[in-house]
């Protein structure tokens, strides 16, 4: 009975941070804290009012959000009840970190809440769709920026190996972004290597309607760069042996029939073409995922329940894989689907994530 009260003051705290995580991501979705960093400093703190109207906010609401930030200790307040945000913390309440972006998460996926508790159920339905969630894609895309922008080109793309960072920049490579989202990789990618041809895939047309509206860094329009919407389970005939590099950014789990998307990505590659998959990290074992990754599994398995396994689930024959799938079955996945040997490319720099690099035979 020992346990109790620590379960008490447990259950507690994760009831007052879940309120004041998601008041972070109102605040960050009306910009409140880039508009106070700009407005107010310890030796000007300012009134709700003043904040209100530099964000074009009513001041009833925004005093209500001051209120609750301070008292959370996620901004300061003095006795005048004037507000600002402490030096030190600025940089990570307005740079759009993965560590301020990932509290807007359950505003996300909670949206079919009821419906996801009704597929819980033995008669329910097998899962959702990605439409009942219809802020995910522009979710998905701010949090692939804040995850990935820094070290897709330096980090991972080199990683790859396979003399892939030479071919990019020489030209004439054709490469494939399966499950591309809003296309934000792909874009970072056609940005980045110009005389290299880059196709996104997505299932979803809110996806492909989203990625098609990017545009390069100087506002332009790609011309080395086409979306299109299709299964990753039913690829074009016309692509058999067409691909260099084929590349996945977590968008193999949550897919219905990951085993077809694979057995396409076999086919649709030129022989001796490469595939790397940056995925959820995980082992395949709950329990070596508590060991080795803490809170971030349980965020992960979380995250897992309320959408990638939903989606993935969405039909008779689905997989059901789930975010964490991790390293056992992703490997043999692969295996199965063509690619005898698996390299594991460790992404410290991705925080969620580790790449699966493999290679079609000649
Ligand atoms: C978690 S999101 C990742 C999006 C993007 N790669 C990113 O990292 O920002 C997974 C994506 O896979 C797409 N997807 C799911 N099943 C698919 C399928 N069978 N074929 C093609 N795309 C699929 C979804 O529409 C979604 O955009």
């Amino acid at each position: 009975m020992s346990c109790r009260p620590l379960m008490k003051e447990k259950l507690y705290n994760l009831a007052v941070n879940n309120i004041i995580s998601n008041s972070i991501t109102v605040g960050l979705r009306l910009n409140l804290f880039k508009t106070l960093s700009q407005i107010s400093s310890q030796k000007n703190p300012v009134l709700p009012e003043q904040l209100a109207e530099a964000a074009g906010c009513k001041e009833r609401y925004v005093r209500e959000w001051c209120n609750c930030m301070a008292c959370g200790e996620i901004i300061e307040v003095n006795e005048e009840e004037k507000f600002w945000i402490a030096e030190e913390n600025v940089e990570d309440l307005t740079n759009g970190s993965f560590e301020s972006v990932i509290n807007g998460m359950m505003a996300t996926l909670l949206e079919p809440l009821d419906q996801l508790i009704e597929c819980f159920k033995k008669e329910g339905p097998y899962g959702l769709e990605y439409s009942q969630f219809s802020k995910f894609q522009e979710f998905m895309g701010v949090m692939s920026q804040a995850l990935h922008e820094k070290h897709v080109i330096p980090d991972m793309i080199p990683a790859i190996g396979n003399g892939i960072v030479e071919k990019l920049e020489s030209g004439g490579v054709r490469v494939l972004d399966v499950g591309c989202g809003g296309g934000f990789h792909s874009s970072l990618l056609a940005e980045q290597y110009p005389k290299a041809h880059f196709v996104g895939l997505d299932i979803g047309a809110d996806a492909i309607n989203q990625a098609k509206k990017r545009k390069t860094k100087s506002g332009g329009i790609f011309n080395n760069l086409e979306f299109i919407e299709c299964d990753a389970g039913k690829m074009p005939e016309i692509w058999t042996d067409s691909f260099d590099l084929v590349l996945i950014f977590d968008a193999c789990h949550d897919q219905c029939r990951p085993d077809l998307c694979i057995q396409e990505i076999h086919r649709v590659l030129k022989p001796n073409g490469t595939f790397a998959m940056v995925e959820v990290l995980g082992s395949s074992n709950v329990f070596t995922d508590k060991a080795t990754m803490g809170p971030l599994a349980a965020m992960m398995y979380g995250c897992s329940m309320f959408h990638c396994l939903p989606v993935g689930s969405n039909c008779q024959d689905a997989l059901c894989f789930g975010a964490m799938w991790g390293r056992k079955r992703a490997i043999e996945l692969l295996n199965k689907c063509g690619f005898p040997e698996v390299r594991i490319v460790d992404t410290p720099y991705f925080p969620i994530n580790v790449m699966y690099c493999v290679q079609k035979s000649n």
